[in-house]
């Protein structure tokens, strides 16, 4: 068996994380940080999420990645290492192995131990690349180890999870990756505004997946922090803000509750919401001047029929 090469991860301590998740509740505007969604559940319930019929950002995409796979190929040209952000169970990175033949391949992810198990099914299965591995909270900082070469690096970030940062965020973010691109580039998805209809009902869906996934983030929380949030005290609550161009995601109490927790608790009101998550949704000029400002020069954007998501290479 090929075992894939485990970089030292760049996690963020266990001490730091509780730190952070302390605060957030703590705040006049208690929130917590989207990050903590992917627990090994959290993880396995985004992927039914991107299963449902009403979340179409998952199918908009791939039907851009078939309709312009070889353009999209042709743009970036093969070779180098592909650096997979956010790579979860790499499908979506090994999808362009075939046509793209890097010659490396980095899985980045805050959740180490679900990438580890992708990763070795990977480089069993695909010997001739050199296929690594790192844990990293790259929401705060991306930091590319010197042993990756620097010869054509491609950054791969799909599924719009760009629209998860505050647009600050998102330009630090990219003023990153231009700079550890090292003259590659970055194919991304990135989600388009649309009806606040169509919004609605890709994060508040009828099978109520959204929910548990929203919802499972106070597990997460329990078993980090030791707190004793009780879901049955808690509902999913989604808002579209218009002024900011964004679905919010948001944890409603029932009833007033008080959560405990080693050397702290919280009371919290009936009707208060707890932040959980933001996916801001771009114009196509939006976007492009990010970039812009993030110092990529040239771009090329790919939509689908409907106009809802778009896929964009940028140098
Ligand atoms: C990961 N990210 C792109 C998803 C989104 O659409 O913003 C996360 C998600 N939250 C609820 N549904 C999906």
């Amino acid at each position: 068996m090929t075992i894939p090469n485990i970089l030292g991860d760049t996690l963020t301590s266990h001490f730091d994380l509780i730190r952070e998740i302390e605060i957030g509740l703590l705040d006049k505007s208690p929130s917590i940080s989207p990050k903590f969604l992917y627990d090994p559940l959290g993880s396995h319930l985004f992927t039914a999420i991107t299963l449902l019929p009403e979340y179409y950002p998952t199918k908009s995409e791939k039907e851009i990645f078939l309709q312009y796979k070889n353009e999209i190929i042709r743009t970036i040209g093969v070779g180098g290492t592909l650096i997979d952000l956010g790579a979860g169970n790499c499908q979506k990175a090994e999808s362009f192995f075939n046509s793209l033949k890097p010659s490396s391949y980095l899985a980045i992810d805050f959740s180490i131990e679900y990438l580890k198990e992708a990763v070795t099914k990977l480089s069993g299965k695909y010997p001739h690349i050199n296929v690594q591995c790192m844990g990293m909270d790259f929401s705060k900082k991306i930091l590319i180890p010197e042993s990756i070469s620097e010869n054509k690096r491609v950054f791969f970030y799909p599924g719009s999870s760009i629209g998860n940062f505050l647009t600050s965020e998102a330009l630090h973010l990219l003023r990153q990756i231009k700079d550890q691109a090292k003259g590659g580039g970055l194919l991304f998805g990135v989600d388009l505004m649309k009806e606040e209809s169509i919004l609605k009902l890709a994060y508040d869906d009828p099978l109520k997946i959204t929910a548990a996934f929203n919802l499972n983030i106070l597990n997460s929380v329990n078993s980090l922090l030791g707190s004793d949030f009780n879901i049955d005290q808690f509902d999913h609550k989604v808002i579209i803000n218009h002024n900011e161009n964004r679905v919010e995601l948001f944890i409603e109490t029932l009833e007033q509750v008080t959560i405990s927790w080693p050397g702290n608790s919280r009371v919290l009101k009936k009707g208060e919401l707890i932040h959980t998550e933001n996916s801001h949704k771009y114009t196509l000029k939006g976007i492009s001047e990010l970039l812009k400002d993030a110092g990529f020069l040239k771009t090329q954007i790919w939509t689908d029929s409907k106009d809802y998501f778009a896929v964009i290479y940028a140098q």
